[in-house]
């Protein structure tokens, strides 16, 4: 039946029966009227009024639920689907709006999966440039320096060498640069090894210790699940560093019934209410790329959790 008959016919109902009580009850009115008799008359329509009201909820609470479905929807936080429930249009609307977010989701994952790849690539070719130009033409600096510093007369020398050192420091730099931009621990030695890197090269706030909890015998992810994984830890690892004022962190990587669960836990002053950044959503974006769950809330004693279940990829071990 569609909406419009159903409403219809939820008001006729109404009205027949208060009519009906017009007529065949006991009911008068005179002119003027009395008192008594506009009472009744008062509180029969309250009550017509009312039972409307009641019908009219029952009638449209298919849609409200959809309404607050479209509110509360969330591309990155995949949720139930609104149940196909009521009649004609209802339904309909319904299996519309479900069709339709299945489609946005799916736009949605497959735009963040490509602009994930581009800022990979582009974080690829920044990396082999600070490694291979910069990086070779401050070792040739240095080489030269250490060379001309060996024959120099004092106290040029000293200086040389100071200006050696300096050098040699933003070689390192860069170096650790290139690193945190491309992984090439991941590619080469794996996952645990590049968590292991990322958690003694992440520059600790004085008062902060991280200790960190790896598995190794861990099932095979994939290469893309664990830059995922990767890449997630490095931004809790940095948000913690950043904004948490915590004194531990634990980062613990294990094997779980289905998967693999990354957890980084720290004991600061937690999100509170403020709004997720940029930093938060894309760890949504890379979670979803790879039908991973995350989780980012209170710990359980206070504190922040991050916290990423991979599901592991049928037939590996
Ligand atoms: N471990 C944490 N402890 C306390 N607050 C945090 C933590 N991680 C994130 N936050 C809060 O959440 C906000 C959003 O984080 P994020 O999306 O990574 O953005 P950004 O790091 O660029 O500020 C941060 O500004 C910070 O206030
Ligand atoms: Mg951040």
């Amino acid at each position: 039946m569609s909406l419009f008959w159903r409403i219809f016919l939820l008001n006729a109902a109404v009205l027949v029966a208060a009519g009906a009580l017009l007529l065949l009850g006991p009911v008068t009115v005179s002119a003027p009227v009395l008192l008594t008799e506009a009472m009744i008359l008062t509180g029969g329509i309250a009550f017509m009024l009312a039972a409307n009201a009641a019908l009219l909820r029952l009638g449209l609470s298919p849609l409200q639920r959809v309404a607050r479905t479209m509110t509360t929807t969330d591309l990155l936080r995949p949720s139930p689907r609104p149940e196909v429930a009521g009649h004609g249009e209802i339904a309909a609307l319904i299996e519309t709006f479900n069709t339709m977010l299945d489609r946005l989701e799916a736009e949605r994952a497959a735009s963040s999966a490509r602009a994930l790849s581009a800022q990979e690539a582009e974080r690829r070719r920044v990396a082999r440039e600070l490694h291979d130009e910069v990086g070779q033409t401050l070792t040739a600096v240095l080489l030269e320096l250490k060379r001309v510093a060996g024959h120099a007369p004092e106290p040029l020398g000293e200086e040389l060498r100071q200006v050696q050192e300096i050098t040699r420091g933003s070689l390192d730099e860069i170096r650790r640069i290139a690193r945190r931009l491309r992984p090439g621990v991941l590619e080469e030695l794996g996952l645990v090894s590049a968590l292991t890197a990322l958690a003694t090269e992440t520059p600790a706030p004085d008062g902060l210790t991280i200790r960190r909890q790896l598995e190794k015998d861990l099932p095979e992810l994939g290469e893309e699940a664990e830059l995922v994984v990767y890449r997630i830890a490095q931004e809790a690892l940095t948000n913690t560093v950043r904004h948490a004022r915590a004194t531990r962190l634990d980062l613990s990587l294990r094997h779980t019934p289905g998967g693999v669960e990354l957890r980084i836990r720290d004991d600061g002053r937690g999100f509170g209410d403020v709004p997720e950044g940029a930093g938060l959503r894309g760890m949504r974006e890379r979670a979803l790329l790879v039908g991973a769950e995350l989780f980012l809330g209170p710990g359980p004693r206070g504190g922040t959790e991050v916290r990423l279940h991979v599901p592991v990829p049928n037939g590996s071990k």
